[in-house]
């Protein structure tokens, strides 16, 4: 297509090079409201103001002001140029100014993590769920792309009234009306001024430009938190075939659409600007759990909307989770690195998607995959993507089946053997069916392990780990005449061993700029907790996406994304059975009673087969029947962590009404349920309170045990904790202490450990994971 060229008027150039001269939309921060007092057109009469101070005339100051910040946040985001934005900076009472930064969401909707998946029954308890009455009084929010109200999963069928203590909106817009909420779905808005701001208006072939979801994650991790109990559902083909639910059934679900499409590109995107108007309001509408499964680059959090929106909600009481990111398996990939977030990893849940790989020497491979397509119970010819390339491919990319790549002559009637790597892992199975494959095989790289993504294909596939897809190339090498076959697949439940840690899963430690920030999250390490994020099935849009062949109304998609819900749902029980626990108090239950062995007894391990660390799981896979009474819990409050702040020097940015002490607290004493200290030198003492929260009599005794990192000793003071009551506080000091004997552990190598408090019937386990390296 031609380019289009637009004649501008020269007079007007010059104006219009002004106008657009490097504008971008800023977040202007004062901190927070003061107790309410202000009517809300007067904070926007405010905000404007400041405005009007940088601009040329009212016009103009209106019309660069995209929302106000009015409830919580004290703020307003506006598009300003670097002048302007720098001035604004250094007027009286505003704290801070940053550009509103964009975030994605943590599954891309396409083809990199999606696979199988199934509901996670183990973590069904209805003891758990009955005390928490299903979570019926409990209001969950999620920022996310909207949702699709007509699944079964939205159904408000025998649900009580909206709690009165409910606030928000359903706000209309094309395909979503007033009448799309219930008595689950309470609550939709959206929020897209930032979005357009960057990218104009939104292209309606594209999106809804209302909550309505199109791409399905939105409805997905809805779903997933607290979709209703629905019969007999499954993946298309009949895969995991049962009930489908979400971990809270009965919760008020609020839905605040915050990512849109990036034009012409398979991705979404979603800014500061428009999380914080959304954040702000669900805190004046009364969400009591946030669930955030968008993550971006970590910043410093003085200029990160989702951990300053955060930590507005700490401050009321509400409990954010959000997922660790997609950047695994590299170490120092986590994302939402704030303490007073919980952050999530994704893992596997026991259940595989068999189908079996048959070669002509008799050996069987195990394969998996979600496609229903079958191939005849018969032997066909085998061979090796690059094998029957076309002559003009470059042997660099010949295995990987490349659009375009395979020559229709030599694949016709065969199985193709494809390896990943460039390239998406459904667009090889497309080429192998443009060439005329019957059967396609996936093999993974090294980078893979054994984490199988189990796709819906085209035509009759399966997937292979590496280790594998060895095996078979050494099979195709050793005979003139390979054949095989692909056993149509099954789903197989208790699977082990699971959870497994997914390779995607972002990994700690929270080391981002060696230089720069390594102080930053020296005391605490990310993520906190690991939830089911492989091949989780849940529901999905009515529409069907052209590229998109998996359809459907429940599918499978996998992410941290999915894991992030998972520990929302659990919150929500908490808070439901312990309606007066601190934000920080529930984290802590979630962290101290997760489990750090799989199914089999043994540590959970990583995609590779090696032993998994808390930069993978945190405290380790989340148990919500054991948080719901933990025994002891790391409080801390909203000074708490304004005081770890004071000891980073970011307070002036965050909340410069604090008073910060001459000699604050280092972050290593913030009252965190985990423990990391990177550069060990010598010894080192750690301060750490726990409240007591568990029921029972009398006295109560807790002993410490630990298992220290190699080459460190790990000494608590006291050692025993005596309570005679319930919401009792204890302090003590752990002792770090690097043992001289140097060979134990090299230099910055980190060793991992944990320490626990036990009563005496081991009644309650308190347990928390040590990271340390040396220096
Ligand atoms: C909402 O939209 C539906 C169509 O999707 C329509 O039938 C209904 O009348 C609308 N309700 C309101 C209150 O506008
Ligand atoms: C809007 O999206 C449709 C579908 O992707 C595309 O064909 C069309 O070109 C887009 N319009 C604009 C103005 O970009
Ligand atoms: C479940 O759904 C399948 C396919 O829709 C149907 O064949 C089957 O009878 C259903 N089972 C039950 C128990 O309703
Ligand atoms: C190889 O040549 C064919 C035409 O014969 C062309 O369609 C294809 O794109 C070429 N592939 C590469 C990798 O150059
Ligand atoms: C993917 O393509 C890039 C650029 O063509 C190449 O450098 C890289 O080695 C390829 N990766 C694999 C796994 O083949
Ligand atoms: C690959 O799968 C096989 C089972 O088919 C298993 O024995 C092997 O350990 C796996 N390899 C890796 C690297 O996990
Ligand atoms: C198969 O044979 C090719 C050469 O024909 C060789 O490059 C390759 O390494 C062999 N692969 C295996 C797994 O034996
Ligand atoms: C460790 O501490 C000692 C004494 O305080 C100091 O001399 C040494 O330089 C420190 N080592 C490192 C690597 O910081």
């Amino acid at each position: 297509m031609a380019k289009k060229f637009v004649i501008i008027p020269l007079l007007l150039l010059p104006a219009l090079l002004a106008s657009c001269a490097e504008k971008q939309v800023y977040i202007v921060y004062f901190g927070e409201h003061s107790n309410g007092e202000k009517p809300l057109y007067e904070i926007e009469d405010t905000h404007h103001s400041y405005l009007l101070s940088v601009k040329f005339n009212e016009e103009e100051a209106r019309a660069s002001l995209l929302y106000s910040y009015k409830h919580s946040i004290n703020g307003f985001a506006a598009l300003l140029s670097s002048d302007e934005a720098s001035k604004l900076s250094e007027m009286e009472e505003v704290v801070s100014v940053f550009e509103s930064g964009q975030y994605y969401m943590h599954t891309t909707r396409s083809w990199k993590f999606v696979g199988l998946l199934p509901e996670e029954q183990t973590n069904k308890d209805e003891d758990l769920l009955s005390k928490a009455s299903y979570g019926r009084q409990v209001i969950v929010g999620l920022l996310d792309g909207g949702v699709w109200p007509e699944s079964h999963s939205f159904s408000d069928f025998g649900m009580e009234p909206i709690p009165k203590s409910w606030k928000g909106i359903c706000q209309s817009g094309p395909a979503f009306n007033s009448s799309h909420c219930n008595r689950k779905l309470i609550g939709a808005r959206y929020y897209i001024k930032g979005y357009e701001q960057r990218y104009g208006p939104l292209n309606t072939s594209e999106d809804y430009r209302s909550c309505r979801d199109r791409y399905g994650h939105g409805t997905h991790t809805a779903s997933i938190l607290g979709g209703r109990r629905v019969h007999n559902v499954s993946a298309m083909g009949g895969f995991a075939r049962g009930t489908a639910s979400g971990g809270a059934p009965l919760v008020r679900l609020a839905i605040y659409k915050v990512c849109w499409p990036i034009p012409k590109e398979d991705e979404n995107i979603c800014f500061d600007a428009d999380m914080l108007a959304a954040i702000d309001d669900a805190i004046a509408d009364g969400v009591h759990v946030l669930s955030i499964s968008i993550g971006g680059d970590p910043k410093m959090y003085t200029r990160d909307g989702i951990a300053i929106g955060a930590l507005h909600c700490l401050k009321n009481n509400i409990v954010v989770s959000c997922s660790a990111g997609n950047s695994g398996p590299d170490p120092s990939t986590s994302e939402n690195l704030a303490p007073w977030i919980i952050t999530v990893g994704a893992s596997s849940i026991d259940r595989k998607f068999l189908a079996p790989v048959v070669l002509g020497n008799g050996q069987k491979i195990e394969g998996q995959t979600v496609t229903a397509r079958k191939l005849e119970k018969k032997m066909y010819p085998l061979t090796y993507a690059a094998n029957v390339i076309k002559q003009n491919v470059s042997k660099d990319v010949a295995g990987q089946c490349l659009p375009g790549s395979l020559s229709s002559k030599k694949v016709k009637g065969k199985i193709v053997l494809c390896m990943r790597g460039n390239g998406s892992r459904f667009g090889k199975g497309i080429e192998v069916k443009r060439a005329g494959g019957v059967g396609f095989i996936l093999g993974n790289i090294p980078a893979g392990g054994a984490e199988i993504a189990s796709d819906v294909h085209v035509l009759p596939a399966t997937t292979v780990n590496h280790t594998d897809a060895i095996r078979i190339l050494e099979y195709i090498n050793s005979t003139q005449h390979p054949i095989a076959t692909i056993i149509p697949a099954k789903t197989v439940p208790h699977t082990k061993p699971a959870p497994l840690m997914a390779a995607f899963s972002s990994r700690g430690p929270n080391v981002m700029d060696p230089n720069i920030l390594k102080w930053l999250f020296q005391s605490v390490e990310k993520p906190d907790i690991t939830a089911p994020g492989l091949n989780i099935l849940a529901a999905w849009t009515g529409t069907k996406l052209e590229e998109d062949q998996r359809g459907g109304k429940y599918v499978f998609e996998s992410g941290t994304s999915m894991a992030c819900p998972h520990v929302a749902a659990a919150a929500a029980l908490l808070k439901a059975i312990h309606p007066t626990w601190s934000s920080a108090a529930i984290k802590s239950a979630l962290m101290t009673t997760a489990s750090i062995v799989d199914n089999r007894g043994l540590p959970i391990s990583d995609e590779f087969g090696n032993v998994a660390t808390p930069f993978a799981y945190g405290s380790g896979h989340f148990r919500p029947t054991k948080a719901v009474d933990p025994g002891l819990v790391y409080d801390a409050s909203y000074s708490d962590y304004l005081l770890y702040l004071c000891s980073l020097g970011s307070v002036k940015k965050i909340d410069p009404t604090f008073k910060c002490p001459k000699q604050p607290p280092t972050s290593i004493n913030l009252n965190y349920p985990s423990l990391a200290v990177s550069k060990l030198n010598g010894t080192m003492s750690v301060k750490r309170t726990v409240t007591n929260v568990g029921g029972g009599r009398g006295k109560i005794f807790y002993f410490f045990t630990s298992q220290p990192p190699k080459g460190i000793s790990v000494k608590a003071s006291p050692s025993i904790l005596v309570f005679d009551h319930v919401g009792q506080r204890k302090s003590f000091t752990i002792t770090l202490e690097a043992l001289s004997d140097k060979s134990l552990r090299k230099h910055g190598e980190y060793g991992f450990g944990w320490y626990k408090w036990t009563d005496p019937h081991a009644l309650h386990v308190v347990r928390s994971p040590i990271a340390v390296s040396i220096a």
